[in-house]
């Protein structure tokens, strides 16, 4: 019971990394907001998570949803003493059929929503929080078709550190995983046709060193020890949960 007594507020925690985070948050005591984009697809999740699980309806591209958000986490509690911003998309294109609506589309989820939402919640966090941010090992890489989605969350790694510093004095940790690849529904929201899918996901698994691709589960195993006390000395840094992709030629 790791986080017996405390909120946390998962962004994107209907489906994958979000979801499982969820279920081990709760099992470790915390109390558990989800947000998500579709209020079916909430609810169902809410359900399967079970006692001490909450939805809110809010799109992390919109600023009016995040503006609302604070007064609608109020009716559930009175801090948010876990963040864990986690909700993103992966659009990918060749950079010369990158449109803006892509472009726009990765910046204002990935980014500006982890922005705004931390910062319009950060009344809500008390001394001793705990944010955890949601980057990717691609933040360090030249991966071809992914230069705005890579950039999205390069930023977020940015933004991490200075982040980190302007809140230490309130005793407000800002750490950040950069997955490798995990097997979650974000490859399939893609828009790519299955077969294609397939033999894109054994090319890349044939490059990760543990040759397998993460579980969901891999990644909210590390953002229990960034939010609870097993990591109170930490703030500004990066965990890479990669089976080693990211030191490969
Ligand atoms: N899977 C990987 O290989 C991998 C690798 C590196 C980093 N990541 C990062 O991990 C995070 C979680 O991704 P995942 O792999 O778990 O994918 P996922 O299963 O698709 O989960 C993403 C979650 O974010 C939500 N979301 C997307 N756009 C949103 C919006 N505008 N407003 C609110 N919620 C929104 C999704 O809602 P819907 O269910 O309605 O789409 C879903 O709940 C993302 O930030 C992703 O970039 C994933």
């Amino acid at each position: 019971m790791r986080l017996f007594g405390k909120t946390a507020l998962i962004t994107g925690g209907n489906s994958g990394i979000g979801f499982a985070t969820a279920k081990l948050f709760l099992a470790q005591g915390a109390k558990v907001i989800i947000t998500g984009r579709n209020q079916t697809l909430i609810d169902e999740a809410v359900a399967q998570l079970g006692q001490n699980a909450f939805g809110i309806l809010c799109d992390a591209g919109n600023m009016q949803d995040i503006n609302a958000l604070p007064n609608k986490i109020s009716k559930l509690s009175d801090t948010v003493d876990i963040l864990f911003s986690n909700a993103g998309v992966g659009l990918f294109a060749p950079f010369e059929q990158t449109t803006e609506k892509i472009f726009d589309a990765n910046m204002e989820i990935n980014f500006k929503g982890t922005v705004f939402t931390i910062q319009k919640l950060l009344p809500l966090i008390p001394n001793g929080g705990s944010i955890v941010l949601n980057a990717t090992v691609l933040a360090h890489l030249g991966y071809e078709t992914s230069s705005a989605y890579s950039a999205s969350k390069a930023a977020v790694l940015s933004f991490c550190k200075t982040l980190a510093i302007e809140l230490a004095p309130k005793d407000i940790r800002v750490n950040t995983i950069s997955p490798g690849p995990i097997n979650t529904p974000i490859y399939s929201k893609m828009g790519i046709p299955q077969d294609i899918l397939q033999e894109f996901a054994a090319g890349v698994q044939a490059l990760i060193p543990m040759n397998r691709f993460g579980a969901s589960e891999d990644i909210a195993n590390a953002a229990l020890f960034l939010a609870s006390a097993d990591s109170t000395f930490m703030t500004g840094s990066e965990i890479r949960v990669d089976g080693g992709k990211s030191i490969t030629f």
